[in-house]
């Protein structure tokens, strides 16, 4: 088994999601608040809101984590009946109504569902083209998917700079790459593979600058990945406080240390006739 496949499968291993990875909120919250420092800020859940304008009856929210979605719906759409679902137990917490329920396998009937939520998630997913099909299959008629996730191209500086952290602390220019969560699912690839079940998938490209002028925030970001610290080649705490070091750094000579961020949603429509 190659070092390479042991990383790609850790980001799909079920038991390290449920419990190392999102066994509570935290990583998440490190991940999702360093966006409070992004230019422009795009609000998710109520982009999410919007496009289901037209929808009612019940959605599912899969994979949805901390409930930042889920909250916002039951807020904002009372007339809807929003299930929550995540793979992980501990991540649901004490969200009303949730279920321990794996994308794969939705324990949902055929058509039963207005819209379906997949945000941030199918690059944890060990078979998503399982996972789309079940997607497609528990929509009614006029139902719609609404899938979200990174470019390749999202948060390069953070990249660099763990490579480069990682190096100092090997004592090489460069250190390995990390574990890289939606390279498996990426915005630029999403819209063939939803194309497979969807009859129309419509990319709403979300491009942002983060700037911070205080390195904590980024490296609560990278420490976010402790549950992968053991495949990423190098010791992590040591990476972390060398990020750390060359963020102060670049905040004193440039004022600021800047990430460019591009994530998108992909809404999807008419999920394809299943074929007999
Ligand atoms: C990056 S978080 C995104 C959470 C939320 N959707 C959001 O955008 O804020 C990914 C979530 O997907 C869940 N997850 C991973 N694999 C899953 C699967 N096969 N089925 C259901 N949930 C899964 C994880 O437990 C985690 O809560």
């Amino acid at each position: 088994m190659t070092a390479q496949y042991t990383r790609d499968a850790s980001v799909t291993d079920r038991g390290l999601l449920s419990s190392k990875a999102y066994g509570s909120g935290q990583h998440l919250a490190a991940r999702q608040s360093l966006y409070a420092w992004q230019t422009p800020r795009h609000d998710l859940p109520g982009m999410v809101v919007d496009e289901l304008a037209g929808v009612g009856g019940r959605v599912a929210d899969v994979g949805c984590g901390n409930g930042k979605f889920v909250q916002r719906l039951r807020e904002e759409r009372r007339d809807l009946t929003v299930i929550p679902m995540d793979v992980s137990q501990g991540i649901l917490g004490d969200i009303p109504g949730a279920v321990v329920a794996d994308a794969q396998q939705l324990p949902l009937n055929d058509g039963s569902l207005g819209a379906v939520l997949a945000l941030h998630m199918l690059y944890h997913v060990e078979d998503r083209t399982r996972a789309v099909c079940e997607l497609a299959r528990v929509l009614g008629p006029g139902g719609i998917a609404i899938v979200s996730t990174n470019s390749r191209t999202d948060k390069q500086e953070l990249e660099c700079l763990w490579r480069r952290a990682a190096g100092d602390v090997l004592g090489i220019p460069e250190g390995p790459a990390r574990v890289q969560l939606s390279a498996r699912f990426t915005l630029e690839g999403a819209p063939a593979m939803l194309g497979t079940f969807f009859t129309e998938v419509r990319t709403i490209p979300l491009p942002g600058v983060i700037a911070v002028t205080d390195a904590e925030p980024v490296v609560a970001h990278l420490a976010s990945y402790a549950a992968w610290a053991d495949q990423m080649g190098v010791p992590f705490r040591e990476t972390l406080d060398r990020a750390r070091e060359r963020i102060d750094e670049t905040i004193r000579t440039e004022g600021a240390f800047r990430i460019h961020c591009l994530g998108g949603l992909l809404v999807c429509h008419g999920p394809q006739p299943a074929s007999t």
